[in-house]
């Protein structure tokens, strides 16, 4: 018991110092885990000069109690990776990720590979020391630290895309070294040979798996969570167990890569938990998550500063020697990969190019830290391994990672200012500029006002205006210097403001529980897909974007084709439904910021583009309609009924804000608000109900449509539609093909196509048919016959035709004789 409360006290103790020194590297520009790893280090040392002298028992007892503390592999793996990973990984945007996916996993994939050899040969070489502990050293070294750099980037507020290009490579490569770590660990303890094949295998399998594991628990847990009803706590503590439970199931149990589990477990929280999680509880879970990793960030680097004493204890000047060539080799390496290796990518335009100084930042930047620290103390706590390798590897990792912790961390920020990163690009300047006028001159009106309305003296006010319309002029004259930024370029602007007013509004409307989250995630990809073809193509990559964004995707046309080869209408029935769902919540979104979100960006881009932006708004918005219209013509009831449940959830939202300010307005008490909201939470399941669209394929309600088969009797209907196959068709569709052979008649129970004949188009609508030339002369199709909006046909395949035109004779008569007349107009011959 005596030694909980000792290590509690030393825990909490060294966390407190820890965080003591935050404001302190604040004041001095210094980074603030660098600092820690210095007083951790400083600790370290005077705890083991202690150790060695006679004192009082309480020292004796602290000695020891940090002694103990003292970090193992075990806990920075399964205590704080998790952690640490987790919550970097969070914070990653995946769309930017996924862009630079290309070279990330180079250099996180192959580039470690490469470093380790160099390394590893290098180092045998010249130490004389067998290839495979040094290969193992060359894994330790080449991994990039996440935390490290995670944290230095913080402090230096990089570019984001040089953000994600160093933290995604630092993140994978982590999951690289340890896999090999293990691989070349097991291959010296077995005394085996290098079995390359094998290894490879066991990599992708490892690398792969733990990727999997991750997504499959945080997918789960994407499931559960709508279903556990809104309660902020649950779901914040649900995501610490997804984070230490799939590092600990994919290690323990499953033996692929935890730390892969965890990031890909995080990656899909940080991209899916924004539209599960409601906007205050996901604020609430990054709070939380920053909470722990700053926590775990400022212990470990204490901690790992602690044991560098023992680490280094046998170190020597032969050592040193080794470590400049360490140091010397692992950085050319690097450097060979990034601006070798890097510019390979550029034929296969996966991912756009990295420029000289990012490269530059990214060979500087590579920081090792606690990662290759416990990786280097799992060596000493193996049996399997000889001390004097032991030795070797403890002292020339902790080496490497100080060097790079107290050479390259501090001077990162020196450096970016050298390469002009810091700066903004020309096209961000302009924008500063015209932001900061826009500001000055309202301040200086307002300026005015107040004076005047406060009855202050003339001159004072005019005076102290004076200096705003000085730092005007002076922001016009730089403007002017500036101004090469076009109006196509401000058009861009413009419109990137647009979209992204519009993923707020969406946001937005989520948060007030008008859309689900589905809907949700199915307009975010569409704005994020606008706004990617924008930065890629400008002008013509919205144009097509906006297209795309009208089409029917993939996945709809893999649910019409369910339906049509098998019957299976569910997938259909939630492609149409979302697709109109998503429809009224862009159209909503956009003419929410036609109202308000434009005139904000009009004072920035000036008159001409704002026209120019809202014209585009409304040719969006026209185009949304249309497509709207379509479903609802198709299905009247089942729009009405949307409309009723979303105005449903408008009303609600204003109720519950209206009792909120009355309670917060004293009006009503709490219980009274309690109550209030008690009846209101019944009807909220009411109105979060998922709405049924019935796709109306029921064969024989289709059939009793058709004319044709009205005066039939309910036998023969049923017979007949036992034969036809009902379709859904959707706008624009071509359903029969000129020139095609003819396989199938069609009926058409609802809606309206477009016959494209010589002589001009030609629609045909509900209760017709068509396609039944090609059968009856068995001739290729005279026209093309395409849907002007959705329609409910009935197929009727040519063997059936035949079917049940030699059982039907007036139904023959009548198909027959519309043939005729109809090849008549059109001038094909008819067979009888
Ligand atoms: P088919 O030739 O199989 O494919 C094209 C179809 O267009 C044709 O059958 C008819 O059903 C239809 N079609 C051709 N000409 C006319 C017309 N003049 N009026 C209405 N429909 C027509």
């Amino acid at each position: 018991m005596e030694n909980v409360s000792v290590v509690v006290v030393v825990l909490t103790a060294l966390l407190a110092l820890a965080v003591m020194f935050l404001p302190i590297s604040r004041r001095f520009n210094f980074p603030y885990t660098v600092m820690l790893a210095l007083v951790g280090i400083i600790i370290g040392f005077v705890i083991h000069g202690l150790g060695q002298v006679e004192g009082p028992r309480f020292v004796g007892e602290l000695v020891d109690a940090v002694k103990n503390v003292g970090i193992t592999s075990g806990i920075v793996f399964f205590i704080f990776l998790p952690a640490l990973i987790f919550e970097s990984a969070l914070a990653i945007d995946v769309r930017r990720l996924i862009d630079d996916l290309a070279p990330i996993l180079l250099l996180a994939v192959i580039g470690l590979l490469i470093s380790t050899f160099v390394v590893g040969y290098s180092m045998s070489w010249v130490s004389g020391i067998a290839i495979l502990p040094c290969l193992l050293l060359g894994a330790i070294v080449s991994a990039t630290d996440p935390v490290a750099v995670v944290a230095i980037f913080k402090d230096l507020g990089v570019p984001k895309r040089l953000a994600i290009l160093v933290e995604g490579e630092s993140l994978f490569n982590d999951a690289t070294a340890i896999v090999l770590f293990t691989i070349l660990a097991a291959m010296i303890a077995s005394g085996a040979d290098v079995d390359l094949g094998g290894a490879i295998m066991a990599f992708v399998k490892v690398f792969l798996g733990g990727v999997v594991v991750g997504y499959l628990m945080a997918r789960a847990l994407c499931w559960l969570i709508p279903r556990l009803g809104d309660v902020p706590l649950v779901e914040v503590t649900l995501t610490i167990s997804l984070a230490y439970l799939s590092f600990a199931i994919a290690e323990h149990y499953v033996h692929v890569s935890g730390v892969m589990a965890v990031v890909s477990a995080a990656l899909v929280m940080g991209s899916r938990g924004r539209t599960i999680l409601s906007p205050s509880t996901w604020q609430g879970l990054t709070e939380t998550w920053k909470n722990i990793g700053f926590w775990a960030n400022s212990l470990i680097f204490i901690m790992v500063g602690l044991i560098v004493p023992t680490l280094l204890a046998q170190a020597g000047w032969q050592e040193l020697g080794w470590l400049v060539v360490l140091v010397s080799v692992a950085f050319v390496a690097r450097a060979v990969i990034i601006f070798g290796g890097l510019p390979l990518l550029n034929p296969f335009k996966a991912a756009g190019t990295v420029s000289n100084s990012f490269k530059t930042v990214m060979l500087w930047g590579g920081l090792r830290g606690a990662v290759s620290l416990a990786l280097a103390l799992t060596v000493l706590e193996a049996p399997g391994f000889e001390e004097q390798i032991k030795t070797f590897i403890s002292i020339m990792v902790t080496g490497f990672v100080l060097f790079t912790l107290f050479i390259n961390a501090p001077t990162m920020g020196r450096l970016m200012d050298m390469l002009g990163l810091n700066q903004l690009s020309p096209v961000d300047l302009a924008i500063r500029n015209r932001a900061m006028a826009l500001s000055l001159n309202n301040i200086r009106d307002a300026l005015e006002t107040v004076g005047k309305g406060q009855d202050m003296r003339s001159d004072v006010v005019a005076e102290f205006a004076g200096h705003y319309s000085t730092r005007l002029a002076d922001a016009d004259k730089e403007m002017q210097d500036l101004e090469d930024v076009s109006d196509e370029q401000w058009l861009s602007i413009g419109l990137r403001a647009l979209m992204d007013q519009e993923r707020k509004t969406c946001l937005g409307q989520f948060a007030d529980g008008v859309i689900s989250s589905n809907v949700t995630r199915l307009h975010l990809a569409v704005t994020d897909n606008i706004l990617d073809a924008i930065k890629a193509r400008g002008m013509d990559g919205y144009r097509d974007a906006v297209a795309a964004s009208l089409s029917f995707p993939p996945r709809f046309r893999l649910a019409l084709q369910l339906q049509r080869r098998f019957g299976i209408t569910g997938p259909l029935t939630r492609q149409l439904s979302d697709r109109f769902e998503v429809l009224r919540a862009k159209g909503s979104a956009l003419r929410r910021v036609r109202e308000s979100g434009l005139s904000n960006i009009a004072s920035l881009v000036g008159s001409e583009v704002t026209e120019q932006l809202k014209q585009l708004l409304d040719d969006r918005i026209d185009g949304i309609d249309r497509a709207q219209d379509a479903v609802r013509l198709q299905y009247p009831d089942y729009a009405r009924a949307l409309e009723e449940l979303y105005l449903a959830r408008i009303a609600l939202r204003l109720e519950e804000a209206d009792y909120k300010a009355m309670l917060d307005d004293s009006v009503i008490s709490h219980d009274v608000f309690s109550a209030l909201s008690d009846a209101m939470e019944k009807r909220r399941g009411a109105v979060h109900q998922r709405l049924e669209l019935d796709l109306g394929l029921e064969p024989e309600a289709l059939v009793a449509k058709v004319p044709l088969f009205a005066d039939l009797g309910t036998d023969r209907i049923r017979e007949i539609a036992k034969l036809l196959k009902p379709r859904l068709i959707v706008p624009d569709e071509m359903v029969v093909q000129k020139g095609d052979a003819g396989d199938a008649m069609y009926f058409i129970s609802s809606g309206s196509l477009r016959v494209e004949l010589e002589t001009g188009p030609l629609t045909l609508g509900s209760g017709s048919f068509f396609g039944e030339m090609a059968l009856i002369n068995a001739a290729p199709r005279v026209a093309d016959v395409a849907a002007m909006g959705f329609c409910q046909l009935l197929r009727l395949d040519s063997g059936d035709f035949r079917r049940l035109l030699d059982s039907n004779p007036v139904l023959k008569e009548t198909i027959t004789a519309i043939a005729r007349e109809r090849a008549a107009e059109g001038g094909a011959a008819t067979k009888t």
